[in-house]
């Protein structure tokens, strides 16, 4: 375990196993469709390769990478778009892929402009969910955990860039980031 890890809150063999669970619920929810499955930089890109290499739906992908900065109020945050997408979701079915939502205020914001370009359907599917955070009105489709509200690493998911390579879920000790 890495020293700056309190405990592991999902291990390797708990995430396999739901991804794979999650990934079966995908393809029956897409079958005879062919969805665009977006990955939403950085903190989705270790879920989101699990997740399609699990799926045997026929699909495109693309990539987002958004963040959202606001003055406190959920209705006056602004979405701000680092990188686009490259295709076209005008009729697409769109499956949003998502590390973890937080205060919802993100995705909120980027469902919300995905919406205006008129797909014809969007989901969305988040590996961890921390509902006691929430202030924006936004609940995913499919959830891969319901966490506590503590702040975790790893799979993906960073404290200031660091650990997305831990191959578990776990959480920071509180020294890292009480100095
Ligand atoms: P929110 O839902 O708009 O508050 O923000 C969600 C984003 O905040 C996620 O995509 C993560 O990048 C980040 N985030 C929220 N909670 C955590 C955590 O516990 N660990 C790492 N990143 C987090
Ligand atoms: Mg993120």
């Amino acid at each position: 375990m890495h020293e700056n890890v309190e405990w592991i809150m999902l291990s390797e063999e708990q995430i396999a196993t739901r991804v794979k669970e999650l990934a079966a619920t995908l393809d029956r929810v897409y079958e005879g469709h062919k969805p665009l499955v977006v990955c939403i930089l950085k903190g989705s890109v270790v879920f989101f390769s699990d997740l399609i290499r699990n799926m045997q739906t026929t699909m495109d992908v693309d990539f987002m990478a958004v963040s959202s900065y606001g003055n406190g109020t959920v209705s006056t945050r602004e979405l701000k778009i680092k990188k686009d997408l490259t295709e076209d979701i005008c009729d697409r079915d769109v499956l949003i892929v998502e590390d973890i939502i937080d205060s919802g205020n993100t995705l909120y914001a980027l469902k919300k402009l995905l919406i205006a370009r008129k797909p014809a359907s969007l989901n969305i599917v988040t590996l961890l969910d921390k509902p006691q955070r929430r202030e924006a009105p936004i609940e995913p489709d499919y959830t891969g955990f319901v966490i506590e509200d503590e702040f975790v690493i790893g799979y993906g998911l960073d404290y200031a860039e660091e650990y997305r390579n831990l191959p578990y879920v776990g959480v920071l000790k509180r020294s890292v980031y009480e100095k």
